[in-house]
């Protein structure tokens, strides 16, 4: 087992080392996904976005034993109106419109129930489409300090 648990990786765009060999990177997918095109020049270039986790579930249903990690990275979907094939639904996913609550809620869940005891949690949230005090609702647990203004929000939590 890790020291870290990414539960949501996408591209690991966040990451400074993509390859640490401390993270365990996780996501419901795997695959290479156009962005679409730009132009340099008189060349069209391609915009690729690449999804490889070392294994993909679910974060609402996570395989791993309950107090496996130190840290946990929780950086789900913060859409629920994007279209299927827009690049922002490739790069971010969407969130189900009906149960995204509940997603959330169970997510969270899993992400504290697979960290040790006061092992650290670190939620990122973008306030686009869903306000962050209804995702702090289904939490149920304030966090310890974060972001206050910003669009993107970054939270920490600790397992309690
Ligand atoms: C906001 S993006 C993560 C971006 C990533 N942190 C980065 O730095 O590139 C959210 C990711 O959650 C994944 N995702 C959506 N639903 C999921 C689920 N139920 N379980 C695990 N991953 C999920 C999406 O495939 C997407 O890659």
């Amino acid at each position: 087992m890790t020291a870290i648990l990414d539960a949501c990786c996408g591209a690991k765009m966040f990451w400074y080392d993509k390859e640490n060999p401390d993270v365990t990177f996780m996501d419901n997918r795997s695959g290479e996904y156009s962005l679409g095109t730009y132009q340099v020049g008189n060349l069209e270039k391609e915009r690729k976005l690449v999804v490889i986790p070392d294994i993909i579930a679910d974060f609402r249903n996570m395989p791993f034993p309950d107090e496996a990690f130190y840290m946990v990275v929780f950086d789900p979907p913060h859409l629920i109106h994007a279209g299927k094939s827009s690049w922002l639904a490739k790069k971010y996913g969407v969130l189900d419109a009906k149960s995204w609550a509940n997603d959330l809620k169970q997510g969270f869940s899993e992400c504290m129930r697979v960290l040790k005891p006061n092992g650290t949690l670190i939620f990122k949230w973008n306030t686009e489409q869903i306000p962050l005090a209804k995702v702090l609702e289904q939490f149920g647990q304030q966090p310890l300090f974060g972001d206050k203004r910003s669009k993107t929000r970054w939270l920490v939590f600790m397992k309690r």
